[in-house]
Order: C-alpha cells, then structure tokens, then sequence
C-alpha cells in the first residue's frame, strides 16, 4: 500500500546494441538489484526513425549518423522500467556519458563498468519524463492494442 503515497514513475531504458550482445546478463542484474521493475521488455533493432526520435536534440551534431548507426546495427533490449524517480534513478545508474569519466566519478554505474567509449556507451535512457513517455508509445504503443 505504499505505492499508494509514493506512485512510481515510469522510464524507458535500453541496452544498445553491442553491450546487448556481450553484456545483457549482467547489466539485467544491476537493474534488478538497483531495485527497478521491468514492467516491459523487448529485443528488438531500432529502426532509423526510432533512433533519430531519440536522438533528436543531436541532429546536426557531428557524431549523429555514427550515433544513428551504432543503434540500428542489431538487436537493442528495449525496457520500460518502473521505480520511484525512475528517470533521474535510471540516469544514475546509467552514469556520464563518456566512460572514461565514468570510471572516475561513479565506478559502480553501468558506464563505467561495461562501456567502451563515448559512442557505444552500454545503454540509454530518456532524459525526462516527457521524453520517456514519447519513446515507450514509440517501441511499445502498438503492442498496447494486443
Ligand atoms: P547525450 O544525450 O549527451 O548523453 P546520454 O546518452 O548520457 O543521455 O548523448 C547521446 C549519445 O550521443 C551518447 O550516449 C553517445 C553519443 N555521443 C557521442 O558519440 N559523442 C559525444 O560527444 C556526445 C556528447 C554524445
């Protein structure tokens, strides 16, 4: 009855591509024991249109086709997580975004411990909740109607 004072929010998170293929199992662990519920989960390549709807504050950018490209280069497992704070707890998790730093400033997020570099950088999440909202209908609104 607890969630009753204390709701929880929704995030949409997502192991990228090559950390799916060599690292899955262990990152699924931390989430778990990062205390988070996986209300839903997929694998699944994202399409060029989901990649770029996810990325979009970064087109024009220089590294943005390389980014395109690395996250439709196979599978990604594609989650919505559920927990208190979700979105800003995710994050954390997650750590900085380039690895080296990573491993300095939080050497227990998944950053720092299964990145390799700013590029393929092991997973991502949404930014806020409005943003995570927009990517859940976009990966998983169809499946909704099922
Ligand atoms: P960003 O939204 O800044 O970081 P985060 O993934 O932590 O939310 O960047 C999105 C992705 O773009 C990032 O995960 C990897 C890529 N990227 C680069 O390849 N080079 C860069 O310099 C930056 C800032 C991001």
């Amino acid at each position: 009855e607890l969630e009753f004072f204390f709701p929880k929010e929704q995030t949409f998170a997502l192991i990228k591509p090559d950390a799916a293929k060599t690292h899955k199992d262990e990152i699924m662990k931390k989430v778990k024991e990062a205390g988070f519920s996986i209300s839903k989960v997929k694998e699944q390549a994202l399409t060029r249109e989901m990649a770029e709807q996810f990325y979009k504050d970064h087109k024009g950018k220089p590294f943005f086709e390389q980014l395109v490209n690395c996250m439709t280069q196979g599978p990604s497992v594609i989650m919505v997580l559920s927990k208190e704070n979700a979105v800003e707890e995710w994050r954390q998790l997650m750590g900085p975004t380039d690895p080296e730093e990573a491993k300095k400033t939080c050497p227990e997020s998944i950053r720092a411990q299964f990145a390799h570099d700013i590029l393929s950088n092991a997973v991502h999440g949404s930014s806020n909740t409005e943003h995570a909202l927009r990517s859940i209908q976009l990966v998983f609104g169809e499946l909704d109607a099922d």
